[in-house]
């Protein structure tokens, strides 16, 4: 019953800040117990809609409710039912780990024995017991972000927001973290977190929504969102940058039969195609055909990075050019 309700529901969300808006007639629903993520690149609007939810910022239009009680009307009631990890840590940098959590456990009122204990319980859970009583100054970036965790688990929420949980951190303090996520979801906690790397996305949440210029371009599981592009990848790496060359040869591939689109960046092509053993002998002679020199070609099946460009027209870290035509129509 837990698995299949609604945990969260954002309808036709908008915040503009002066004459900027930031989130745009943002629909979603969140499910109990699962890992919902929001993907998008930096300024996308995922920490505005994320602090619109723990009600520390107003929607300018639009609403959304926390296991049924608006944030708005009712923040104080969905306070006490979230937890919430910033995006940048406020870890002050003369107390210890340990007095960070008790500190933050007088706040939410905890009996002084109930917060001990429970403290004790998450420094475990985050692997932090040997440095507990260490200035957390001293912490690693890694474990300052397994403190924030721990901080935003304290009030033992329903809910738990996470801003970027992996930000800058080396790879395996994000495979730790991964593991904590997916340990208290498999504990019946829901999960909100916002990502701007795929693989986080692709590998953790059980859900995302691609996010970019404050609008939902689509929302799926990983695997749904993947199989629905249908078709594969070929990436040709074209050795002459002529733009003139380069144009002439995506006018003929247009013309190919099994072509689904075509996007240029700066080293070559990327290209989605239906049946691949007919694809790529026909690229070789469209190549050799327009007098382009070939670098390299990789083949591959559909990835999330693909599936954010199909939806956005652009690549999540914005480095190439875009250049879509989607010729089957
Ligand atoms: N307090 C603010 N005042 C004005 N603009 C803001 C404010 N906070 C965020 N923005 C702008 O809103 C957009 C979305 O920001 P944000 O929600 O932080 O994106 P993300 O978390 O996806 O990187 C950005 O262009 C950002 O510059
Ligand atoms: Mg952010």
């Amino acid at each position: 019953m837990a698995s299949s309700s609604v945990a969260i529901e954002v309808i036709g969300l908008c915040k503009t800040y002066d004459n900027f808006t930031a989130v745009k007639d943002l629909s979603l629903n969140v499910q109990s117990g699962e890992i919902f993520g929001l993907l998008g690149p930096n300024g996308a609007g995922k920490s505005t809609t994320l602090r619109i939810l723990i009600t520390t910022l107003k929607p300018t239009s639009g609403r959304a409710t926390i296991l049924g009680h608006d944030v708005v009307t009712e923040a104080d009631t969905v306070r006490q039912l979230i937890g919430y990890v910033p995006q940048e840590r406020a870890i002050d940098r003369f107390l210890t780990g340990r007095e960070h959590l008790l500190l933050l456990g007088d706040l939410y009122h905890l009996p002084k024995e109930e917060a001990v204990k429970r403290i004790q319980e998450l420094l475990k859970l985050v692997d932090l017991e040997d440095h507990a009583d260490r200035v957390a100054k001293t912490y690693s970036g890694g474990m300052k972000r397994k403190l924030d965790i721990a901080c935003g688990l304290l009030p033992n929420p329903k809910i738990l927001f996470l801003d970027e949980p992996t930000l800058g951190l080396d790879v395996q303090s994000r495979l730790n973290v991964w593991d904590y996520v997916r340990r208290l979801r498999d504990q019946g906690m829901t999960i909100v977190m916002t990502t701007n790397y795929l693989d986080e996305a692709d590998q953790l949440c059980d859900r995302i929504a691609i996010i970019d210029e404050g609008q939902i371009r689509i929302t799926g599981s990983p695997k749904e969102l993947k199989a629905g592009l249908g078709g594969d990848g070929i990436s040709l790496t074209l050795g002459d940058a002529d733009p003139a060359v380069c144009a002439r040869l995506v006018e003929e591939i247009e013309k190919l039969p099994f072509i689904r689109s075509i996007r240029t960046h700066g080293q070559g092509l990327d290209i989605r195609v239906d049946a691949p053993e007919k694809a790529l002998p026909a690229l070789f002679e469209a190549t050799s055909q327009v007098g382009c020199r070939l670098d390299g070609i990789e083949y591959h099946r559909p990835r999330l990075d693909d599936v954010f460009v199909t939806y956005t027209g652009h690549s999540i870290d914005d480095q190439s050019t875009s250049l879509t035509s989607d010729t089957a129509g």
